[in-house]
């Protein structure tokens, strides 16, 4: 997902560049909004952290891009694609450390394995809907 700060920000394109010219292949997208519910059931695992309400908040408050990536090794490229999840510690050059403003605000989101891909492929996408 692109993220609603970074959707804000104007920062579409340029991350949907980087991505493609990492060689990742777009095989699903949407632009969309989360409502409250699939907010709190997308990010599900964290619902205990104390940062649960600031993060559902914060992910349904603009419209986000969603999309499912294809590469070999997909997960780990796109993770070192997009750099750490606090913008602070991300490498140079990752989107992260280019787009995104806090721990919270980070710009991107992707998957932390296969089975979490394909759970959250299923959450955002339909049969109809992947290429
Ligand atoms: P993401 O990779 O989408 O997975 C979980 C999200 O929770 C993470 O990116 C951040 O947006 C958010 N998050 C993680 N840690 C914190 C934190 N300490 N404070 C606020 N938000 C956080």
């Amino acid at each position: 997902m692109i993220k609603p700060d970074a959707v804000e920000n104007g920062h579409i394109g340029a991350i949907l560049d980087k991505i493609t010219a990492a060689g990742f292949k777009i095989v699903a997208m949407k632009y969309t909004q989360l409502s409250k519910r699939d907010a709190e059931e997308f990010y599900a695992i964290h619902k205990e952290r104390p940062f649960f309400g600031e993060l559902v908040e914060f992910m349904t408050r603009g419209p986000i891009v969603a999309a499912i990536l294809e590469k070999d090794n997909a997960v780990d490229d796109f993770r070192t694609l997009i750099g750490a999840t606090n913008p602070e510690e991300a490498a140079e050059g990752t989107i992260r450390k280019l787009y995104a403003a806090s721990i919270g605000e980070n710009a991107v989101h992707g998957s932390d394995s296969d089975e979490n891909a394909a759970i959250e492929s299923a959450f955002h996408f339909s049969g109809r809907e992947i290429f």
